[in-house]
């Protein structure tokens, strides 16, 4: 009787230690624990992502999040004065549980503006002054929600239009309430959360010409005394574009802004214009993980780039191959659909990592059995 039991429960630890513990997160080298001391590595999520092996896939390989789309002003308060917090908190309690930083995104956007910000009840045009007062009490009632959980925020979203001059974007924002829109989202934020930091973000901002805009703009913002803390590079890029010369040769100058930097919204397509470049899937993802480990050796040049964001844990989860993009065969990030780690991944994690990731898999042999994958 003995024996036999002892014989189960030899094979039960066997059982455990085989195929289920493949699929371990633990058994590959952690993205945040590699940049420790550099900058934090973060990911876009939603909160069904959060589930199962995915939500410890991404408490594994991540100390930073933001909500890809739960924290969009229609998706907190679709209705005037309704608010709306379920989704966006169990992303914050989710990093909160796990020591993970918040990047808060976004409180203004053109592309994300719900429509009664623009109506009075009686379906007029609003006013500058109720749209402003709408804009305050909105970031006031977001921010101050998350005051000490969330510590940066990107408080405005690609306002930046480099063909224009004045170098803002001509959207309703402008048009409604000019530039003071900018003061007023920048200093409300500041009052809710004063120990927030907060971003004007946007994309292409290695481009010689936006990032002279987006530079002239923050220069201007800085001279009234609004508190802006950091510019956010959204660095959705592709195979090609940009240089790597470019975004050194574009840090360096944002630099003399004497501000804090984040990588927000990093993926890398294989569509370049709208056709994936040629070349097999492999040679591609060679391609992709030289291209990769540039860009990386330059974030890490740079000691004022305080964290690097991913927009998507993986190529299943992209925005790339969604909606209108499905279908193109994009795979932009570290991690394939499986969550296995691409080319990529090994070219961008530093080599002493990789070392410690071999002790890591002997670790993982005896850890306990890995939950079953998570629903979206
Ligand atoms: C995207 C999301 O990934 C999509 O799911 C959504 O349908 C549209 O928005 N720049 C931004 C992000 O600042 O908010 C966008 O996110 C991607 C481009």
């Amino acid at each position: 009787m003995r024996a036999r039991r002892a014989a189960l429960f030899a094979f039960a630890a066997f059982a455990a230690a085989c195929a289920p513990v493949e699929r371990a997160p633990e058994r590959h080298p952690s993205l945040a624990k590699a940049f420790q001391g550099q900058f934090a590595v973060g990911v876009a999520v939603e909160p069904g992502h959060l589930e199962g092996l995915e939500g410890r896939f991404v408490a594994w390989q991540f100390n930073g999040l933001v909500a890809e789309n739960a924290m969009k002003p229609p998706a907190l308060q679709p209705q005037e004065g309704r608010f709306d917090f379920a989704r966006a908190d169990r992303i914050v309690e989710f990093a909160a549980r796990h020591a993970m930083m918040v990047r808060g995104h976004t409180l203004l956007w053109h592309e994300e503006t719900p429509a009664w910000m623009w109506q009075e009840s009686d379906g007029r045009a609003a006013s500058k002054e109720r749209v402003l007062e709408r804009l305050r009490r909105h970031v006031h009632e977001v921010v101050g929600r998350y005051r000490g959980r969330v510590q940066s925020w990107d408080v405005v979203n690609e306002v930046i239009d480099a063909s224009r001059e004045g170098c803002l974007r001509a959207d309703k924002w402008l048009e409604v309430a000019g530039t003071d829109y900018l003061d007023v989202a920048f200093r409300a934020a500041h009052e809710a959360d004063p120990a927030a930091r907060l971003f004007i973000n946007d994309f292409h901002t290695t481009q010689p010409a936006k990032r002279r805009c987006l530079i002239a703009v923050v220069r201007g913002l800085l001279s009234r005394g609004v508190p802006v803390h950091g510019i956010g590079h959204q660095m959705h890029v592709d195979l090609v574009e940009p240089k790597v010369a470019e975004v050194e040769e574009a840090f360096a100058e944002f630099a003399t802004l004497g501000l804090e930097g984040q990588v927000t919204e990093m993926d890398m397509s294989l569509v370049v214009g709208v056709v994936r470049h040629p070349g097999s899937d492999a040679q591609l993802a060679t391609v992709q993980a030289e291209r990769y480990a540039e860009l990386f050796r330059v974030f890490r040049s740079r000691r004022e780039i305080s964290s690097v964001t991913f927009w998507g844990l993986s190529d299943g989860r992209t925005w790339l191959d969604r909606g209108a993009r499905a279908g193109r065969g994009d795979r932009p990030l570290l991690f394939d659909a499986d969550l296995e780690p691409k080319p990529a991944f090994w070219r961008v994690i530093p080599p002493a990592a990789g070392r410690a990731a071999l002790r890591a898999e002997v670790v993982s042999k005896s850890a306990p059995s890995a939950p079953a994958l998570g629903t979206p």
